[in-house]
This record gives structure tokens, sequence and C-alpha cells, in this order.
């Protein structure tokens, strides 16, 4: 175990954790230079072209050190954003220390702070690192400074780095060897392993990745979830290096993976706790947690006729995304979809174009909307996510809405802006702090709603890219949200219906109706949208009578010609949907979700 060291990148979003993770994997001759794809452990397309790390994944790299000695360094690769903080600290949970990486010209930012907490709960020994010293911008001072403000640690331990330029990365490596402690437990003891993360292989199923925490587990041993008493009997186990080695057994100490014949992700719970059956441990791990979806909304295909290749895609996503959660949902205009949960905004994006690229679908994705609590007259209580299954509003004694912490990180300079913006977006604010002379963190409880509504968008506009943002949940909070209805010539179309906070329902229901006046054609007839709350319309727009004779240019001569024009007709309207008479376009859907 002494030759062991476990440990993670932290970092803010961007500040080059794949980059450094790459140089790491690079200096220990694991993998060959021709196979190597930059940012090897991102290995998704989508986090390859958006440079958001997702999925974490975790390499065994062995590295000889000055001392001589051989080491294996396991680093585990945690994912990047707000919406993964439960699996961040699944991961920090099975490391002894971290790398803290900041970049030299954008500083300390909400982020970093978040994770340092998460890091520093679970007692990790912490190396600072300040990336892109090679950037003309790189203020090394500056964030020494933050360092020692704002983030408590000793700036004089801080590793000067360009991961780009392969600056700093042999010091990194001695320094996670010679400061970071080796784990501790017994391998003879009874089994305790920490779930971190699972993966689905098409041929061996769920590979679930895991700490050792006590004990030994090898192929054989009949080993049991704690969470859910789920019984499985390990075929393989070993540790990924780049691609799955087989080993005769991990103890503790070690990183590694099981494969057991368990079919899906959603079998195994990422902070759960894997003993043997024949001799368990007493008690579970601390930290286990069911993933909790907190944004909803609604996935219909725009052809109705792909119902079937949406529910086959899900399917098969659902197979590596354990937090994804759905069910089947109709609405009369958009036919059969998915009424799906997600574990933030960022999750929903990432399945909805996982969906449109990996499946070829087009989509139409409804408003996201949060879970509210509705407390009936009769007693009962309800929750709901979904705005079809509001209630009568006669029978509603009130309703609750999940309220958020939300930290800001900002130069002072943007403090107005963002005092207005979460103002607007009925924060209240209860506290800001200065760190350094001109940055602070200002600190909003603030309705999740609100958030979900392209409040991110908005912040990075406000300060122009500067502020960042992070949040955890508070509480449920009484509230007044109503229903705004859009009627299309009368006719409600479900899938545009939101829940709205009461004073902001003329202002969503004017907008909608503004933004579908774009989007709708003009039809031989008059087009009537309103936006309305129970039987009462608070908004309106027309769109008066038209007929686009597209074939009126053809002389009525070249018959080939005119199928031709017709043919296309007829795809666009495919990707049309019938509200009784009147055909809504795809981005007419789409259109709504964006603020501006
Ligand atoms: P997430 O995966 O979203 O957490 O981002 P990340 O922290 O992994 O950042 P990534 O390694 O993808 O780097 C972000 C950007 O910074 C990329 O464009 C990198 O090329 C660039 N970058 C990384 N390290 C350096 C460096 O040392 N110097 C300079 N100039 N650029 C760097």
């Amino acid at each position: 175990m002494k030759n062991i060291r476990n440990f993670s990148i932290i970092a803010h979003i961007d500040h080059g954790k794949s980059t450094l993770s790459d140089r790491l994997i690079q200096s220990t001759d694991i993998v060959a230079e021709r196979d190597f794809k930059d940012q090897m452990l991102d290995s998704m397309d989508l986090e390859r072209e958006r440079g958001i790390t997702i999925k974490s994944q975790t390499i065994c790299l062995p590295y000889t050190a000055k001392d001589g000695h051989l080491y294996y360094l396991n680093l585990i690769d945690t994912p990047g954003h707000v919406d993964f903080s439960y699996e961040v600290s699944r991961a920090l949970a099975s490391c002894e220390g971290a790398l803290l990486l900041v970049d030299a010209s954008q500083g300390v930012q909400a982020q970093t702070i978040a994770n340092l907490y998460l890091a520093l709960e679970h007692d990790l020994e912490i190396i600072p690192v300040i990336n892109k010293i090679d950037l003309p911008s790189a203020d090394i001072e500056k964030v020494k400074l933050q360092i020692a403000d704002e983030l408590g640690l000793d700036p004089d331990t801080a590793i000067l780095a360009s991961a780009k330029d392969w600056i700093g990365t042999e010091e990194i490596l001695e320094a996670i060897v010679t400061k970071l402690p080796p784990p501790q437990g017994n391998p003879d003891a009874p089994v305790k392993a920490l779930i971190f993360d699972s993966h689905y292989d098409p041929f061996r199923g769920t590979v679930v990745h895991f700490r050792m925490i006590d004990g030994t587990l090898r192929p054989g041993d009949r080993i049991m979830f704690m969470s859910n008493q789920a019984e499985y009997t390990v075929e393989e186990t070993g540790v990924f290096q780049i691609k799955r080695v087989p080993q005769k057994s991990i103890t503790a100490g070690r990183v590694g993976y099981i494969i057991a014949g368990i079919k899906t992700v959603s079998d195994t719970r990422t902070g759960d706790t894997i003993t043997v059956k024949k001799r368990p441990c007493e008690k579970a791990l601390p930290g286990f947690k069911e993933p909790k979806p907190v944004v909803f909304s609604s996935i219909y295909p725009v052809d109705t006729d792909e119902y079937p290749d949406l529910a086959a895609a899900m399917d098969k996503l659902k197979l590596n995304d354990a937090s994804l959660v759905y069910e089947k949902d109709t609405s009369a205009a958009l036919g059969f979809g998915f009424r799906c949960g997600f574990l933030g905004l960022l999750h929903l994006e990432i399945v909805q174009a996982r969906l449109e690229r990996e499946y070829d679908l087009s989509l139409i994705i409804t408003a996201p909307s949060v879970q509210y609590e509705i407390g009936l007259n009769d007693g009962t209580m309800m929750t709901i996510e979904n705005p079809a299954l509001y209630p009568d509003p006669v029978n509603i004694a009130y309703i609750r809405e999940p309220y958020i912490r939300a930290s800001i990180f900002t130069p002072d300079t943007y403090m107005g802006q963002i005092m207005q913006l979460c103002l607007e977006r009925r924060g209240i604010n209860t506290n800001y702090q200065y760190f350094g002379s001109n940055r602070m963190e200002m600190v909003f409880e603030m309705p999740l709603a609100e958030v979900v509504y392209d409040f991110y968008d908005r912040l990075k506009t406000v300060t122009q890219g500067y502020g960042s943002f992070d949040y955890d949940m508070l509480d449920y909070r009484q509230s007044d949200i109503v229903r705004v209805d859009i009627l299309i010539n009368s006719e409600r179309v479900d899938a545009l219906s939101q829940l709205v906070h009461k004073d902001k329902a003329p202002f969503r229901a004017r907008q909608t109706c503004e933004k579908l006046k774009e989007e709708i054609p003009r039809h031989m007839f008059k087009v009537a949208i309103q936006g309305a709350i129970g039987g009462k319309v608070i908004a309106r727009e027309t769109i008066n009578a038209y007929r686009k004779d597209v074939t009126a240019k053809c002389y009525g001569g070249d018959i080939t010609r005119k199928r031709k024009l017709l043919e296309k007709q007829k795809k666009g309207k495919k990707r049309m949907k019938m509200a009784g008479e009147v055909m809504i376009p795809q981005s007419a859907f789409l259109s709504v979700l964006k603020s501006k």
C-alpha cells in the first residue's frame, strides 16, 4: 500500500484539468504516442467537442519516482460541473489527496472554492497548481494572493505549470508521491468498497468503478450492494490503464473495477458500498444518496413516426446514465414522448445533444420545470413537475417551490448588474464578502425555477464572462405559482403550458405569444394566439390570413417542377405540429425556451 497514491484534480471549468491529465498520462509511458488522442480521459465525442468533462474516468499510472521506487498513481477524474457535485464528492471520498488547479489568468472561481470545500470535507491533502503560466495575461502573484486569502492554502507550495507546454509536469508527479499520504485499510478485514462511478459495456454489462477501503475482492466472490441488497458474482477484477487490465484481486487502498454480470448502470448506485455476502462488513460507508432529478422536461420526436426510435434511444442512454429518469408522456399537440428528470440544465442539454447526434433524432423539448409541492384543501399533498398535472386551482391550499443557495464570484464592478439580475429572478441577497481588493462573493437565496430559465447565460452576459456560479439546494418555500396556458385559435396547446410565479405570468404569457407570432407561418385564415390563466386571457397576438402558393410562379407549365415544389412543401410540413387547423413549426417550441 506504501506505493499507492489516490488523487483527483479539482478545478473550475476550462482551467485545464483534461490537458493536465493528458500530460500526466503521457509522462508515465502507459500509452503509445500514436494511440494518444488529446484529452484521453474525455472519451465521449460530445465532451471533446464542448471541452467539458461529463463522465468521470479513472486511470492507474505506473510511475518511477526520483527515489527509484515504482508507484501506482490512481487518477480519479471528476466531472466538472455543478450538476454533478454529488458524483464529485464520491470521487473525492475515494482519494487521499487532490491537485487544485487554478488558471493563472482567471484566478480562483466559484467552482474552485466549491470543490475545495468538498475536498476538505474528506480531509484530503491539497497540492495547489497554477496552470497556464505561459499565457501573456498570467498574473502569478495575484493568483498566489488569492490562494492564500480565498482558499487559506500556503501559496509557497503552489506548483507553477503550463499543461500546454509541459511545464511543471514532473514536479507535479513528484509532489503526488512525496506530499500525498498513501492509503490505509486492512486487506484482511471484511470487504468494504465505495462505488464512485460505473459505465456500460455492450459485451460485459456494467463495469463498476470502486475504491477498496478494506478487504480484498477476487473473481468468484459473491458480492452484495448494501443499499438494495442486490447480489452478484464477480467475474473479473482489474484496473484501468486506458484499457481494462484484469488483476487476480483488488486489495484495500486500491482503485479498480469489477464486472459481475450487472445488466444496467441503474442497478449500481454511485456512493453505494460493496461488501461480500459470506462475511459482510458491519456498516455501509457514509454519504450515500439516491440520485435526485431537479429539472424536468418532456421530449417528443418532431416526426411522430420516430417515437419507437426515440424509445429505443432512451433505453440505450439509460444504460450508461443512472441519473436519467423518464416515463412515457403524451401530449395532444406532440403525440407520444417521454417525461424526463435531469440533475440540472447541463445534464438536460447533454441528453438532448446525444439523442440528436448519436441517434439522429429531431426532437422537441418542452420548457424545463422544477418540482412543486402542492397542498390540497382536503389535506393531501402532491408533488408535480408537469404542468399537465396541475390541479384545479379551487382545490389548492398552498404551493411550495424549491429554493437554492446561489454563490456568485465576480469582480466587484459587476455587483450592481448581478444584484439587478438576481432580484429580477426573485432572489434575496443574504450575504456578500470581499476577497482581495476587487473580487467578491455574492450569496443569494432564490427559486430554482428562476435559474433553470437561462440564468447562467444572463450571468455570463452581465459580467462579460467573468462571473462564475455555483449552487446548493436549500428547501421548499411557499409561493404563488400559476399555470399559464397557450391557446391557438382557442385550442390549448398542452406542450406550451408553463408553471410560473404569478407576478411573472403576464410577462411570460406576452413573451410567449410574441415569439409564437414570429414563428408560426401565415395561414389561409386568421390565427389567434392567446396566453391565459384558467379561463382568463392575459395576452394576445394575431397572425393575419395569407396564402403562400409556391406553385404560382410555375405558370402551370412545368409539371415536374411543380411537383418538386409541392414535395418540398410537404417535407416542411412534416417538421410542423398541428394544433387544430394551425401548423406550428418545431422552431416555435424551441424559441419559447429562450428569454431573448
Ligand atoms: P473541463 O473538462 O470542462 O473541466 O475543462 P478542463 O479544466 O478539463 O480544461 P481543458 O483541459 O479542456 O482546457 C481548457 C482550455 O485551456 C483548452 O483550450 C486548453 O487547450 C487550454 N489550456 C490548458 N492548459 C493550458 C496551458 O497550460 N496554457 C494555455 N495557454 N492553455 C491551456
